[in-house]
């Protein structure tokens, strides 16, 4: 039988799928609106994620808020999640097993939404949903299409918080995706 959101979530609340389980201290589901046309994907929850068990929360969450805003959005008109649901300790980047293991729900909550547009966060998100080789220096702010969805990744916000320098390709990134949610979105009217 198809998924509900109900569902899905009270299940994946349970999930001792990976090591990652044994550590955490919530599961970070994801946030946004369930009817969003746009769905944006982390890499995996920090500290201040799984504390509150919500994703992009801490300092580079506040970025991520901010660069939204710039094109008009907010999280009431996009849904947010992660390719891992719980923290790797220390934020390593999650492991391959890992990412293998909870890359279900994230199938199983793209499925619900059927977003148009998915925005990649960083390259650990875009070489999985994208494809394997990608590179973010070469390749973000490029749109791809899957299955009839427009796909595209940008620079990390704990990337951009890293390295300013960064942050000028991203702004015109950001206005691509502005076009691209202008061009085929219905219901965000930005
Ligand atoms: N970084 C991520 O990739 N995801 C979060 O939820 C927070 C920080
Ligand atoms: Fe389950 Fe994903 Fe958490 Fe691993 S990271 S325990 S697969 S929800």
């Amino acid at each position: 039988m198809a998924d509900t959101w109900e569902q899905l979530t009270s299940e994946c609340m349970q999930c001792h799928a990976c090591a990652l389980a044994e550590t955490r201290t919530n599961i970070v589901f994801g946030v946004g609106a369930r009817d969003a046309e746009i769905l944006l994907v982390g890499e995996g929850p920090g500290q201040s994620e799984d504390e509150q068990g919500v994703p992009f929360v801490g300092r580079a969450g506040q970025l991520l808020d901010d660069m939204l805003e710039i094109i008009g959005l907010d999280r009431t008109k996009v849904y947010i999640a992660n390719i891992v649901k719980c923290r790797p300790p220390g934020n390593r980047d999650p492991l391959n097993v890992e990412q293998d293991a909870c890359i279900g729900w994230l199938r199983r909550q793209t499925a619900l939404l059927r977003p148009k547009i998915i925005i990649c966060l960083g390259r650990v998100a875009a070489k999985v949903i994208i494809k394997e080789d990608f590179r973010i220096t070469a390749e973000h702010g490029q749109w791809f299409e899957r299955n009839g969805v427009q796909m595209t990744a940008i620079y990390h916000p704990s990337a951009l918080l890293r390295d300013v320098s960064k942050r000028p390709e991203t702004f015109d990134d950001l206005k691509s995706i502005q076009a691209k949610i202008r061009q085929i979105c219905t219901h965000t009217d930005i």
